[in-house]
């Protein structure tokens, strides 16, 4: 298929390109690379041995998609494109409902116009808020999101679905992803946050190399089976295969489709500490530190759902993801700073 990758500079997108290209598809990127740089495209090229077509398009912007739409005909979106720091959100709440609300609707107005009608979209299980079912199936009841970044996804997945209401022509994915984490086996591509990370794994990796002294952990009163939260760890190679999977649902005239992408398992964070520790023969000193404001205790799929209509489940396990999280983070200390 020919696929119009949004943010396909980034964490997630580089990786599922590479999976794309692997599997024959044909991929045009756009980003803005307002969180990625060029160089993350250059090195999936290495990867996969093919050229990527790439342009930077803020997808805010209707004239510059359309003059793109009008230049390649597309089989489907995959729209990664958007700001994702949860912070920072609470910070400036305008800015992430402009570029992530804001943003898709554009895009969806662009695809609209030029008649494409299919499209894959990066949700998150923060919309379980605080899940009242454990595993989360994709019944489960969306939650109050404690911040405006989730908030976005909500109203995000509202909009798509009121767009296939009103019209059928229209097949959406919505794809619910738990934590990636890990880097492609290569070690070239990987997660390159700014500043101090907010997300477990990358501020692992940056106490291992030397760039922070410990690790905080966030709680250790929680109702787990060591005090500390619970989530869903996936390989980021995992969850960009999944995409491939989708398109199959794509293909299939699947109406609107929600998927949650997890492995269906629950790791605590010291669980992720001590397996980083052993498959890298590394220590990580931490410290214990108050709850994080907004955190749930546990958060883990139930991923039946992928595996029976889409033939998709996870391959990798937590000691693969601390393998490649720190062969892509020691060889890459800097992250694409050079
Ligand atoms: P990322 O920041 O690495 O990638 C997002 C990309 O979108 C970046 O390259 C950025 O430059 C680009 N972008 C942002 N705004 C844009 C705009 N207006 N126009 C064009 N490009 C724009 O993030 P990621 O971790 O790869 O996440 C990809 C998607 O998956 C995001 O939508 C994110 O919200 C979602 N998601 C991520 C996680 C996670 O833990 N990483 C979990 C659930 C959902
Ligand atoms: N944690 C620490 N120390 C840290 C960072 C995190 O103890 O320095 C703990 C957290 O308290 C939590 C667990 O590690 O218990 C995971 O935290 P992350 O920040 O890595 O991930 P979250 O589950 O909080 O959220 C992530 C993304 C969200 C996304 C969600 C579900 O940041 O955007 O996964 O996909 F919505």
């Amino acid at each position: 298929m020919k696929i119009l990758v949004t943010g396909g500079a980034g964490y997630i997108g580089s990786h599922t390109v590479v999976e794309l290209q692997n599997t024959g598809h044909n991929v045009v990127v756009i980003d803005n690379l307002s969180n990625s740089k060029e160089i993350a495209l250059q090195r999936v090229s290495q990867i996969t041995n093919k050229p990527i077509d790439f342009y930077n398009i803020d997808i805010r912007d209707f004239n510059a998609l359309d003059k793109l739409l009008d230049k390649y005909s597309f089989d489907c979106c995959i729209h990664f494109a958007g700001l994702k720091a949860v912070g920072e959100s609470v910070q400036k709440p305008l800015d992430y409902y402009d570029n992530n609300v804001g943003g898709t609707v554009t895009l969806l107005r662009a695809l609209n116009k030029h008649n494409c009608k299919n499209i894959i979209f990066s949700s998150s299980a923060c919309v379980y808020g605080n899940p009242k079912i454990i595993p989360i199936t994709e019944e489960c009841p969306k939650g109050l999101c404690t911040n405006p970044y989730g908030q976005t996804k909500h109203i995000i997945e509202e909009i798509m679905k009121d767009l296939q209401k009103c019209d059928s022509d229209w097949n959406i994915v919505l794809l619910r992803y738990f934590n990636p984490i890990g880097a492609h086996k290569s070690g070239t591509i990987g997660e390159d946050p700014n500043g101090i990370p907010n997300n477990l794994m990358p501020f692992i990796t940056q106490v291992a190399v030397g760039k922070r002294p410990e690790l905080n952990v966030f709680g250790d009163d929680y109702d787990t089976h060591d005090g500390t939260g619970v989530r869903d760890y996936i390989h980021v190679v995992d969850l960009a295969r999944g995409h491939v999977s989708a398109l199959k649902a794509i293909e299939n005239k699947c109406g609107l489709e929600i998927f949650n992408l997890g492995t269906g398992n629950g790791y605590s964070v010291l669980d992720v500490v001590h397996t980083f520790e052993k498959v890298n023969n590394l220590k990580i000193p931490y410290v214990i530190k108050p709850r994080r404001a907004g955190d749930v205790p546990t958060c883990y799929s139930n991923a039946d759902k992928a595996k029976k209509v889409l033939g998709w489940s996870a391959q990798f396990n937590l000691e693969d993801m601390c393998r490649d999280s720190w062969n892509w983070q020691k060889n890459n200390p800097n992250g694409y700073d050079e």
